[in-house]
């Protein structure tokens, strides 16, 4: 063979590779309203930067003289997120189905393996008829190999998933275990088991969207954090998400130049929280005021609506947002919103973003579903996480923070490095009106008027209790601040912990309550 005709044979491998599964496949894929695997990757990385491994990789299946296809179903490689390394995996949907084989399964493990000992964030875009059946137990052996490297990549380098058409059965559990899960509407779903298989053993009816679509497990379950509105907005949240986080653990968060002025400050701050003690006010509205450029890039904002929590900019520095959300539930704790609070706090201190956190919390939600829910443990999962973080935590009260989530949403006493309330903080061991009832309980069976004398009571209680000046006499409060210096006290305290160094016990790893 001349030199010319090698170089023409690996042309021509190049331009079957691109095919994938064939022109056919690739246009039954567009006519569902679904990309390729190889657009994905375009439009999710940075032009002209992704560099392709193992393209040539075939699959080792000896029986059912099954076709075999450069790649064999699984595009992998890396390439630049703004101007950052990411690597990437693929499902190649018009090759079996984007099924997984040994080999594939051996492509998305080499890039996790690198993705690791390069420190950098691995992308995974699912679109996949599961295990390859004709490989049985091997395709199920590389399921596994993927579901460990996931493991021990969590909290090492970020790990997002990007749900794309379908994904069931035991494949769920690679994404369920990375940090982020992204859906698109109407095209992609996951489940453990479908309709058909819940249908004969439950008899229960049910389609696939409302089984394991975008928004029944973006409001629903809780098992993903975004719901896109198609493919392109999906890639797109993507970028997104990682300009917020890190490489990996030993690095931080990436600084932008910032536009907005750390020392804004902004009076309409002082209206938000409204004087009634029990009006429903939205605290993205003060996230967003207090943040650089009003940007706040809430996450799972279906799902457990009575916590929000996200990603802002403080002077061009990322911070991790939780804050309760009083227009909804009053923003009380439940199993929900402690379980979702919790998995973003761990986020967070696993890659080094600091904590931000907003408190307007009447306590958790009292009722048999959530005691029989097991909100005790779920809720210990909150306090769990905020007293083990040693990143910089600051912590802002707008308003109510009583019992015992006053102490759970990142109080001083578990850590938290500087603690702001606002002169309408409410810092007590419940609120006036169940306080009254309980010390007072004699006094007003006794009396003659007894609403009038709770009336009275309950004014006092709030003005000596249901402040934040006991709090402040104890030095659980470092300071209390007008509402429009938010931004220039929060930025300021961020950078006095700029450099914190703190650590925890030497141990195997703590036994959060799961
Ligand atoms: C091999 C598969 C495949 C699979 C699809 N194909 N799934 N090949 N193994 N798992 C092939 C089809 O034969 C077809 O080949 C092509 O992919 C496209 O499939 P269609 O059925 O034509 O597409 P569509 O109608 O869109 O349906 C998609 C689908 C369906 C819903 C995913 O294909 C399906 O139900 N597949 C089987 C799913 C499944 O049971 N997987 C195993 C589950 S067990 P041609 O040649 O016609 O293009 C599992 C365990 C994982 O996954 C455990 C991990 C621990």
């Amino acid at each position: 063979m001349s030199l010319e005709e090698k170089f023409e044979v690996l042309r021509r491998r190049n331009a079957t590779a691109m095919e994938g599964g064939g022109r056919k496949r690739i246009e039954t894929q567009h006519a569902q309203g679904k990309l390729t695997a190889r657009e994905r990757v375009e439009l999710l990385l940075d032009p002209n930067t992704f560099v392709e491994t193992d393209r040539f990789v075939q699959h080792r299946c000896a029986d059912f003289e099954m076709e075999k296809f450069l790649g064999d179903g699984v595009i992998t490689g890396y390439g630049k997120v703004n101007g950052r390394l990411v690597y990437v995996f693929a499902q190649d949907f018009t090759v079996y189905g984007g099924s997984l084989s040994e080999a594939y399964a051996e492509k998305i493990c080499k890039i996790m393996d690198h993705a690791v000992r390069n420190g950098a964030p691995v992308v995974g875009l699912n679109d996949s008829g599961g295990a390859r059946i004709q490989e049985g137990v091997q395709s199920l052996a590389g399921y596994a190999d993927i579901f460990l490297r996931n493991t021990l990549s969590s909290g090492v380098v970020p790990q997002i998933s990007a749900i794309m058409g379908p994904c069931a059965g035991g494949a769920v559990y690679s994404p369920a275990i990375t940090d982020f899960i992204l859906m698109v509407k109407n095209t992609s779903y996951m489940f453990v088991t479908g309709p058909d298989v819940i249908k004969t053993v439950t008899h229960e009816e049910v389609t696939k969207e409302n089984l394991g679509g975008a928004m029944a497990h973006n409001e629903r379950s809780g098992v993903a954090h975004f719901a896109a509105e198609d493919e392109k907005e999906c890639l797109y949240l993507i970028r997104e998400l990682l300009s917020f986080v890190p490489q990996n653990n030993m690095e931080d968060p990436p600084a932008v130049t910032p536009k907005d002025s750390p020392d804004r400050t902004d009076e309409s701050l002082n209206q938000v929280v409204p004087d009634i003690p029990t009006k429903p006010y939205d605290i993205r509205d003060v996230i967003r005021k207090v943040a650089d450029d009003g940007d706040f890039f809430e996450i799972q904002e279906h799902y457990a609506r009575n916590i929000v929590i996200g990603f802002a900019r403080m002077n061009g520095r990322s911070v991790g947002v939780t804050a309760n959300q009083p227009a909804i539930l009053a923003g009380c704790l439940d199993i929900n919103s402690s379980i979702k609070g919790a998995r973003f706090v761990r986020f967070c201190d696993a890659f080094n973003i600091p904590l931000l956190t907003f408190v307007d919390v009447p306590g958790f939600l009292p009722g048999t579903t959530q005691e029989y829910g097991g909100i005790i443990k779920h809720g210990a999962k909150l306090l769990y996480a905020f007293a083990e973080a040693t990143v910089p935590k600051v912590t802002v009260i707008t308003r109510k923070a009583y019992g015992g989530a006053y102490d759970v949403m990142a109080s001083k006493h578990i850590r938290a490095d500087v603690n702001f309330a606002y002169p309408t903080a409410e810092i007590a061991v419940m609120g006036p009106d169940g306080a009254v009832n309980i010390i007072f309980r004699k006094e007003l069976v006794k009396s003659d008027n007894p609403e009038a004398t709770k009336a009275e009571l309950v004014a006092d209680y709030r003005e000596r209790f249901a402040s934040p000046y006991k709090a402040a006499e104890l030095g659980y409060i470092d300071e209390v601040i007008m509402p429009s210096e938010t931004r220039p006290k929060v930025i300021k305290a961020f950078e006095m912990l700029k450099n914190k160094r703190d650590t925890n016990p030497p141990r195997k790893h703590g036994n959060i309550p799961l």
